[in-house]
């Protein structure tokens, strides 16, 4: 995957909808001004590929938010029918293993060789921002600090063969540190420019603090996809995002 060069590029809207009609008012309306559209399990699991032609004969991309965990032989069967179903960017959990992740990219690799296929991009996902220090500890027995578990997990990522990690900006700088290959790709989820309410998340970012980290795309939903007026919003955002990116050239100048 190239990396984003405009701010709209770096922005992907989470389409946390139910049915394809929102899908398509949504793309119809936002396909200018962000660079994919994210669907996860709830529209996957009712419309899964019919959601995605319906982005792409829109003229958007998608990202498809598998969040794939399992035994190894299953992850890697399941991938290869994404890319054999024309899927470019998605993703596994990090926890799966490391036999999980260098199998599956293995196998898309040679299906993607077969096919004649650009291979597609493949993220991992650390840990869910719904898991804090105290379900880490108690439930799973993670001794160790959330923030050198959700580094392991990126460093396993990066070792695997995977493109990239989704986490947050505080992670984000901790990896850029620890992993300083520029095109390893890091996804921030759940961004909330200052104005926007937080909704259900608990963690979040600014888009600011995102790029400033070192983030290379952005996942937002609700405060564009529920706005009033969505362009309005989606436009604050592409200019919050410039002008961070203008504030890090300066910095690193
Ligand atoms: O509407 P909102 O901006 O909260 O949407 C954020 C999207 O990113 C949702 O689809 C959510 O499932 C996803 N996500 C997240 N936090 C994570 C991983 C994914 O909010 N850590």
């Amino acid at each position: 995957m190239i990396k984003p060069e405009s701010a709209k590029d770096r922005i992907i809207l989470a389409l946390d909808v139910d049915t394809l009609d929102e899908v398509r008012e949504l793309v119809l309306e936002l396909k200018d001004y962000v660079g994919y559209f994210k669907i996860s399990l709830p529209l996957i699991v009712s419309y899964g590929f019919e959601a995605v032609r319906l982005i792409e004969e829109l003229g958007g991309r998608c990202y498809y938010d598998s969040k794939f965990h399992d035994i190894p032989n299953t992850v890697q069967k399941a991938s290869i029918n994404l890319v054999k179903n024309n899927i470019h960017f998605f993703n596994v959990h990090i926890q799966g293993g490391s036999k999980m992740i260098t199998g599956t990219v293995k196998a898309v690799r040679a299906c993607c060789k077969r096919l004649e296929k650009k291979p597609p991009v493949i993220l991992g996902v650390t840990l869910l921002s719904s898991f804090g220090q105290r379900t880490l500890t108690t439930e799973l027995c993670v001794e160790r600090s959330l923030e050198d578990y959700v580094l392991q997990l990126a460093k396993v990522a990066y070792d695997s063969g995977l493109d990239g990690v989704l986490a947050s900006a505080e992670d984000t700088k901790r990896i850029r540190e620890q992993i300083p290959d520029k095109d390893f790709i890091v996804v921030c989820p759940a961004t909330r420019p200052t104005w926007a309410s937080v909704n259900d998340q608990v963690r979040v970012d600014t888009p600011r603090d995102a790029i400033l980290a070192g983030v290379d795309y952005l996942v937002i939903g609700r405060p564009v996809t529920t706005a009033e007026n969505r362009i309005g919003a989606i436009n604050l955002i592409i200019d919050e995002i410039a002008t961070a990116l203008k504030e890090k050239e300066i910095l690193n100048a």
